[in-house]
């Protein structure tokens, strides 16, 4: 009896010293942290390490590990391991989690002004795009994350999204009629599908293979890498190019942890991030060419619709965001030359 407690007294006593030891690496940690001596930034996104866009982060990451002589990390958790785009934006917003990728859709809830880029047909062509994105429009919209936490550094590519279908191939917009569309995290796609004639359903990303397994949805609609990589192709078997929104993407770093960081990290990061969007604009054209022949020999049935078609059955949208802001700042967009 008398041995048996002085050996618990003596795990104690190892657990206790452990303990300390561990508080004290933690304290030293989080102090060098501070100091840009050893600093790890956790980001985290919803897409498969396949992705064009998971290799812009990755080409980010190196690049910040480069500029900052290893002293800067940036471990990136993919796949959704850290929630949905929503839960990751809020995460952001309270410092839990230092950056994440997000669709522009998904950061409507959050920053209106983000909805105007899930409008139909917005852009003319891919120059079109970015020169919104670079322009006056674009960088209101990155800036306006700041007054709800989020720090915006870039926008990358996500191409056009057009509708992929299980039970057959969508041709015109009537063919919507009746059926069920998995839409993001977005009141303005939800008020698109239904305006074209659908039934919008949000479902986070993660969750939409399954969705489309169990038919709780009749399709859904995405850009050719995302459609490739999250292997929806496997159940949705028909893709219908109909083009209808250029949703971009959005890199945001918690405010939160930015005002923590000296200028020179945050100098490091900002470079290394507008570094990234010129990798990832030549990568997203190669990979959305090679996405498109990797579903054809998949067996995906690729359709090319009359977008003009399209375009008409979704106008009402625009006409009745006449007058409000949102309408007001597409208008600007529709004339930016
Ligand atoms: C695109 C976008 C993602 C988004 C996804 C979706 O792939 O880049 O950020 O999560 O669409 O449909 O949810």
């Amino acid at each position: 009896m008398k041995r048996q407690c002085l050996s618990f007294l003596f795990v104690g006593v190892v657990l206790g010293a452990l303990l300390t030891t561990a508080a004290f690496v933690g304290i030293l940690r989080a102090r060098s942290a501070h100091e840009g001596a050893s600093l790890v930034l956790k980001l985290a996104h919803v897409q498969d390490q396949s992705h064009p866009v998971h290799a812009a982060m990755v080409f980010m990451a190196q690049r910040v590990a480069e500029l900052s002589g290893g002293t800067v990390e940036i471990q990136i958790f993919p796949n959704g391991q850290l929630g949905s785009e929503s839960e990751c934006i809020e995460q952001v917003q309270r410092g839990a989690l230092a950056i994440t990728k997000t669709s522009a859709a998904a950061m409507e809830g959050f920053v209106p002004g983000m909805a105007v880029f899930s409008l139909p047909y917005l852009f003319r062509d891919n120059e079109h795009y970015w020169q919104v994105l670079n322009g006056p429009i674009g960088r209101k919209m990155l800036a306006a994350g700041d007054a709800v936490g989020m720090h915006g550094l870039c926008y990358y590519d996500a191409g056009s999204r057009s509708f992929y279908t299980i039970a057959k191939p969508l041709l015109t917009p009537g063919d919507l009629h009746g059926m069920k569309i998995r839409v993001m995290q977005s009141r303005t796609a939800m008020d698109m599908i239904t305006t074209m004639g659908g039934s919008p359903t949000p479902i986070p990303f993660g969750e939409l293979y399954t969705a489309l397994q169990q038919r709780m949805v009749d399709g859904a609609e995405n850009n050719p890498p995302s459609f490739l990589s999250s292997r929806h192709y496997e159940v949705a078997k028909y893709f219908s190019l109909d083009e209808h929104a250029r949703v971009p993407d959005v890199v945001i770093f918690s405010r939160r942890i930015w005002a923590g960081l000296s200028p020179q990290v945050q100098a490091w990061i900002s470079q290394a991030a507008v570094e990234s969007v010129d990798f990832q604009r030549t990568l997203w054209q190669e990979k959305t060419r090679e996405s498109l022949d990797a579903l054809v020999k998949a067996g995906v049935q690729v359709t090319y619709p009359d977008v003009t078609a399209f375009a008409t059955a979704s106008a009402p949208l625009l006409e009745s965001l006449a007058g409000t802001p949102i309408g007001e700042m597409a208008e600007r967009i529709r004339t930016t030359r």
